[in-house]
């Protein structure tokens, strides 16, 4: 028996953010020492956009606010566009950007915020790494008077935060099944369908919520038995990729498909994000399994394409420069000395209720990719005919 479900889908991008200039006192902490005048950026794995480590940007902000940028790695395009954003909007903003990246690795990134204490950052923005594990080093910012904005990720049992930008997570994880089944039902017929479940980093504070959201719509569809999950590994610890590794991501499709899927054919598989999604198409495609129905998330410049040709069903936009122009326009409020803007969401971080400030993540399939990207033009050059 088959459930129909109806999806809308969004289509609603443009997040009207204005990025005021200002400059202020950090918190409570007067006027600043003027920081090294330098624009450092650190890392690997840089993706396809283009580096941010033109030194010579630095020129343009003579004494500026300090703001250091933390984020976890550029191993994905969201990140690595994060990199080149920051940089590009805090500099227009009169601003004097420290931007690092760590590798997936916490040491480096508690060393990196330890080290835009001390060039005299008065705002630190934190994309981390592993959410849980930065609570000493953002106490010991928030005692020397820095402001601490999460970005893209929660921070959770610290005090050391003073808000939250992102996309809704949970509302990913929902967006991503509907996606996956309206797919289904699309392309692969009547249910039952045969599908397999990815989760991303369990570091990641918005993996467990991605997959938490996904399971909500998934669950009642796999207790009917309209969805089947053929490997039986529901729980997010089994589905669960470490550091977002698409590596392992393809690793543990071709074990499930090998074990499982010798005699029958895989309909569908939820991915946390496009990188994922794009390793377990290459594995299915590998075991000569027709395409199954696949999620994805960031709008990657390969899963555009992807997804315009048909070989990845769905990806979501999560835009970048909307993220980081909403983060900029919150340091705007702080340095100004205007406090953090009015916001009714708040999240427990274990520790503290942590207001957030959320953006809405948009599907995009190839009916209305060309309505998501129409601000974008790298994206809409991707949609060729
Ligand atoms: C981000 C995704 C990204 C993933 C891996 C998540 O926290 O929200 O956009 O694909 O990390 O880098």
């Amino acid at each position: 028996m088959k459930s129909k479900k109806v999806l809308s889908v969004l289509v609603t991008t443009a997040l009207a953010v204005s990025v005021l200039t200002g400059c202020g006192g950090g918190r409570g902490t007067g006027e600043s020492a003027p920081a090294a005048n330098t624009v450092e950026t650190a890392g690997t794995e840089k993706t396809d956009s283009e580096p941010a480590n033109d030194s010579s940007a630095s020129d343009s902000s003579e004494g500026g606010e300090v703001v250091g940028v933390a984020l976890p790695w550029l191993g994905t395009q969201n990140w690595a566009e994060a990199e080149v954003m920051f940089k590009e909007q805090l500099e227009a903003a009169g601003y004097e950007a420290i931007i690092q990246a760590a590798d997936q690795k916490v040491p480096q990134q508690q060393q990196q915020i330890e080290s835009m204490i001390e060039n005299g950052a008065k705002v630190i923005v934190v994309g981390p790494v592993d959410g849980s594990q930065l609570g000493s080093v953002l106490e010991k910012a928030k005692d020397a008077g820095v402001y601490v904005i999460g970005y893209d990720r929660l921070l959770e049992n610290t005090t050391g935060v003073d808000g939250v930008v992102q996309f809704g997570s949970i509302q990913t994880g929902e967006l991503q099944a509907q996606a996956l089944l309206q797919g289904l039902e699309e392309l692969k017929g009547e249910a039952p369908y045969n599908i397999e479940l990815f989760g991303g980093g369990p570091a990641d504070p918005n993996a467990p919520n991605f997959f938490t959201g996904a399971m909500s719509v998934l669950q009642p569809l796999i207790d009917d038995g309209t969805l089947v999950v053929v490997s039986g590994q529901t729980d997010f610890t089994q589905c669960a990729t470490a550091d977002w590794d698409n590596s392992k991501a393809q690793s543990r499709m071709d074990a499930i498909l090998a074990g499982n899927y010798s005699d029958i054919e895989i309909d569908g598989v939820l991915s946390p994000n496009d990188g994922i999604a794009r390793a377990i198409i290459t594995s299915c495609e590998n075991a000569g399994q027709p395409i199954p129905v696949v999620s994805g998330l960031d709008a990657e410049n390969e899963s555009v394409e992807w997804v315009w040709s048909g070989r990845q069903y769905s990806t979501i936009a999560k835009p970048t420069n909307a993220l980081v122009a909403e983060t900029v326009s919150i340091i705007d409020s702080l340095l100004g000395g205007n406090g953090m803007p009015e916001t009714d969401v708040t999240v427990s971080n274990g520790v503290i209720d942590v207001p957030i400030y959320e953006l809405p993540p948009v599907v995009v399939t190839k009916d209305n990719a060309k309505e998501v990207f129409a601000d974008d033009p790298d994206r809409m050059a991707l949609l060729k005919d």
